[in-house]
């Protein structure tokens, strides 16, 4: 049995320093030592010829080289993991997938334009809900219970609570400003408005509005203009004529609509300024006293001017986007004409 243990030792040397250099060196290994032949089989066969009271000590000492030799080959075959297959291989220089990225919509692009205008004139953003109730929408803005000009703006009520209905127009956001806001005010406020009406090429349900305030003292209706024909040269350029147009709306006084010079034909007439040279593109006034006094500001001492634009009639001057359905059929052939204008 010394004879034996000091061969086991010596084998266990052999082994410590062995080295393979390629796979076919590992499975050399594996087979002089563990293989059916292999001599760690061979010297467990000299169990039988070991006297019974040794047998015990020798079960260890074979069974330890055991474990020796097998995890000498696990550390060898770690270090000869054939290579992956080429396929698997990464080839770094390859170009990458095409990631396709979205685009923004239309109206998004424009409503957006129209923000950064206004924000490089210090208007700050203010947005609203667009379920409102009647105060807001309407009452505030100084159009009571049976004012006929609440029949300009066909509603949608919330058959839930006939109190509360879809905002017809971002002016309720004028409403919400002033009533948390202390002059001077300076907000658009951009946004979604609803309105019972037929679907068309000319008409929607919904469409979106910015909404502009401005209130502080001695602020005139030259502001107004100039602060428009700014936006509308930053908009448009510098050729584009603007005209301004009396009109009435109850929570302005005066009021006046404003046109610029139709951008498709150049003034020359055509369908979509029905061949007038001239496209209506907002509405605008001096915020009218009640509305001021609706909120507590003193109208003797604050004057205030606000605006509303319609944001897909200036995406139809913009992009000359005649149909407005199209812009809320998500059609990727319609959406994706807009790549890469920001
Ligand atoms: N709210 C009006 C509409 O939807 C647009 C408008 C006109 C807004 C005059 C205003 C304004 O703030 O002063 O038709």
């Amino acid at each position: 049995m010394e004879q034996l243990v000091q061969q086991i030792e010596a084998y266990k040397q052999e082994i410590d320093l062995f080295d393979a250099k390629t796979p076919e060196e590992v499975e050399e290994f594996r087979i002089k030592y563990l293989g059916t032949k292999g001599l760690v089989k061979a010297v467990m066969g000299e169990m039988k010829n070991v006297p019974n009271e040794q047998k015990k000590a020798f079960g260890q000492i074979l069974n330890e080289f055991k474990l020796f030799t097998e995890s000498k080959y696990e550390t060898l075959k770690e270090n000869h993991q054939p290579q992956a297959d080429h396929q698997q291989q990464i080839d770094w220089s390859l170009p990458g997938d095409p990631i396709a990225a979205g685009t923004r919509h239309p109206l998004s692009i424009v409503r957006n334009q129209i923000v950064s205008i206004f924000k490089r004139l210090g208007f700050a953003v203010a947005e609203g809900p667009e379920i409102e109730d009647d105060w807001h929408n309407f009452g505030a803005m100084n159009l009571p219970e049976d004012h006929p000009a609440r029949d300009m703006q066909d509603t949608f009520y919330i058959s839930q609570n006939p109190a509360w209905l879809l905002r017809t127009h971002t002016s309720s956001v004028q409403a919400r400003v002033m009533e948390s806001q202390k002059p001077p005010i300076r907000v658009i406020c951009p946004g979604r408005v609803y309105r019972n009406e037929t679907i068309s090429a000319r008409a929607h349900c919904f469409f979106h509005q910015v909404e502009g305030l401005y209130i502080d003292d001695n602020v005139s209706f030259a502001d107004l203009k100039q602060t428009l024909y700014f936006f509308v040269q930053e908009m448009f350029g510098k050729n584009v004529k603007v005209r301004f147009r009396p009109s009435y709306f109850p929570f302005t006084e005066p009021s006046a609509e404003m046109d610029i010079s139709c951008l498709i034909c150049g003034g020359d007439g055509c369908n979509i300024c029905k061949h007038t040279g001239w496209v209506e593109i907002l509405g605008s006034g001096m915020v009218h006293p009640k509305v001021l006094d609706n909120f507590g500001i003193d109208s003797n001492k604050y004057t205030g001017f606000a605006f509303g634009m319609g944001v897909e009639r200036i995406t139809q001057l913009k992009f000359q986007v005649n149909d407005l359905r199209l812009y809320s059929q998500n059609d990727v052939r319609f959406l994706k004409q807009f790549t890469g204008v920001i």
